[in-house]
């Protein structure tokens, strides 16, 4: 049995990456779609409290989401993303986690799959999430969810967001590039850490081999590569979304990021670009 629980990393740097982004890219597809059909792979409990054993124990919000909160500065997309949270946390006592924020943001019309395979965690997001009408949880593999489910030639939007806990899991993201003409309507986020420099040289070294076309990589290094403990940094992978300021934006997101959530001074620069 694996021990992964994102409470113990809720709202730390790479979450704020991600559900910046995740909200970016939901809100562009509600200007195209009337009716979005969304699947969180790994979608985690939906909520946790910042006074609960599992925030308490490493503080890694300290480092994310605190660090930005009071934010004043023009960034459309992180101020977006703040207004958003803090509508759904009014009291601020807890962050919302991915299954939380798109419930909130979607329209009654999108349907909306959260995959969970831990039951604890099953059985909490189907509490946190229970005022929802267009959510279905489902206790299961979001990796075989995806491949054995999706109807063919409709079109999703789907988060891949995994622990990495095992390897395993890199290596059924390359199993997802490598069968993209599957995906080839949906718009697909998919979200890796950085735990060493050298190693993600390779990772992404490997996803350039499959010559993808339409694939964005966005990479938020926040620690030096002689830090020897956590996370490096994080980065994310954003399949067939086509709107051409994307890329600009996401270029100003990332250097006003870097600037925020960098733990020193002499950490490598973020990169966007198409892989
Ligand atoms: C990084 S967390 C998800 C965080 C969430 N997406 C968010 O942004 O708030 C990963 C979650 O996936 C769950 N998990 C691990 N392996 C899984 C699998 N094969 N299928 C579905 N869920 C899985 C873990 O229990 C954990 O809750």
């Amino acid at each position: 049995m694996l021990s992964y629980k994102h409470g113990f990393h809720a709202g730390n740097h790479a979450d704020v990456l991600k559900h910046i982004v995740l909200i970016y890219l939901y809100n562009l597809e509600k200007k195209r779609s009337k009716s979005i059909s969304y699947i969180d792979t790994h979608s985690g409990s939906g909520l946790y409290k910042y006074i609960s054993k599992y925030m308490e124990k490493n503080k890694e919000y300290k480092f994310g989401i605190k660090k930005i909160e009071k934010y004043n500065g023009d960034n459309k997309l992180i101020n977006n993303y703040l207004k958003t949270i803090k509508k759904i946390s009014k009291k601020n006592n807890f962050y919302p986690g991915s299954p939380l924020i798109i419930s909130n943001i979607s329209n009654n019309s999108d349907k909306l799959y959260f995959c969970e395979l831990h039951t604890n965690e099953f059985n909490n997001i189907k509490k946190n999430l229970n005022q929802f009408t267009n959510i279905k949880n489902i206790n299961s593999d979001g990796f075989n969810f995806v491949e054995k489910k999706l109807i063919k030639n409709k079109s999703y939007f789907i988060l891949i967001d995994p622990s990495y806990e095992i390897k395993d899991d890199f290596f059924k993201i390359y199993n997802i590039l490598d069968n993209i003409e599957k995906y080839e309507k949906s718009k697909i986020l998919i979200w890796y850490p950085i735990l060493s420099y050298e190693e993600n040289d390779e990772f992404i070294e490997n996803l350039r081999k499959k010559g993808i076309d339409n694939m964005i990589n966005l990479e938020l290094p926040i620690k030096t590569k002689n830090e020897e403990r956590g996370m490096k940094g994080s980065g994310l992978l954003i399949i067939n979304f086509k709107e051409n300021k994307i890329l600009k934006d996401l270029k100003s997101l990332s250097k006003e990021l870097h600037n925020l959530l960098k733990q020193n001074d002499d950490v490598y620069n973020p990169k966007v670009r198409y892989l």
